[in-house]
């Protein structure tokens, strides 16, 4: 029996997922979108399995608009919701959303009662605690609904420093954690080329402080980069392939170490809410979280994150 894995939202970022997914054989794949996209998820999905024989899959893919063909999903990926447009504030992104989000998850808990549930709607940190509410009134406990960020966050910056160090990205590791915004927290000294801190890699003549603070203002600029260079919409291959690292990570259970927006009961001094911090995931999702040590500016990036975060949840009705 092969798992099943449902995507939920059949734009760039969720064809894009399954595309990545579809390749690594984790699962069939179903491709779900709302009944006014009609036959869009099917011609996507039967695209994507025309690829099979070309690149050797056997991943069966299908699209629907109908979430009893979701039915028994061991992992729900939401993509969906709507980017925001030229003249939508905030709040009306997040009460949009929210209202997407919150439909999903409830038909995720009709249909898929034991599935694990990874978010990517935006904005990020507040979605996924929306779906994790819901999710949590039928029963899903906090290690089976989670927030992709860290991961797309994370290798954005491993990007840039193969870049400054002229290395292979597989040299590089990096921990970003808190919200999926402006404010994110990239840990400098926990981020290592070939095992080595970038302060010592400062200290020895590799880079400069300057180098490196730009390294982290690209890395929280990531998504906007993308967002003013395609002119149309947000990025898609990064979040699609960080998403399908992560379902691997399950699939396989793996026990990988990644920075997952997961939901906070206290650690790092933060409660109630869904946050980037490193977790351990595995076959049961979130398996354990990470506390790292903070010195005070890091602890203090991580509070002002925090509380965009909360100033966005602020929204929520
Ligand atoms: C990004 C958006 C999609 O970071 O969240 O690219």
């Amino acid at each position: 029996m092969r798992n099943k894995i449902t995507v939920v939202g059949a734009g760039f970022v969720g064809a894009t997922t399954a595309h990545w997914l579809a390749e690594r054989e984790l699962g069939d794949i179903v491709l779900l979108d709302v009944p006014m996209t009609e036959s869009m998820p099917k011609g996507k999905a039967l695209d994507l399995m025309q690829a099979g024989p070309v690149l050797g899959y056997d991943t069966h893919i299908t699209g629907t608009n109908d979430y009893a063909d979701t039915k028994g999903s061991s992992i729900f990926v939401v993509t969906a919701g709507l980017a925001r447009k030229p003249g939508m504030t905030r709040e009306d992104l997040v009460s949009t959303n929210q209202k997407i989000v919150t439909d999903v998850a409830s038909n995720i808990a009709a249909t898929s009662p034991d599935a694990i549930v990874i978010v990517v709607t935006n904005p990020l940190d507040t979605m996924a605690y929306v779906a994790y509410k819901v999710l949590h009134e039928h029963g899903f406990d906090k290690n089976r609904v989670m927030g992709q960020a860290g991961v797309l966050d994370s290798a954005r910056m491993r990007t840039f420093m193969a870049m400054e160090f002229k290395c292979s990205v597989e040299n590089t590791h990096a921990f970003v954690l808190g919200g999926h915004g402006d404010e994110m927290v990239p840990l400098v000294r926990y981020s290592t080329v070939a095992g080595i801190p970038i302060p010592d890699l400062v200290k020895m003549g590799m880079t400069t402080q300057e180098r490196v603070d730009a390294i982290v203002q690209r890395t929280r600029g990531g998504g906007a980069e993308i967002v003013n260079l395609l002119k149309t919409g947000s990025a898609y291959f990064a979040p699609g392939a960080s998403v399908a690292e992560m379902v691997e990570a399950i699939i396989k259970d793996r026990k990988l170490i990644r920075p997952v927006a997961t939901y906070l009961d206290g650690e790092y001094g933060l409660k109630d809410m869904f946050f980037g911090v490193p977790v351990v995931l595995g076959g049961a999702g979130v398996e354990k979280i990470i506390e790292v040590e903070l010195n005070d500016a890091e602890r203090s990036m991580m509070n002002k994150s925090a509380e965009l975060v909360r100033g966005t949840m602020s929204v929520l009705k």
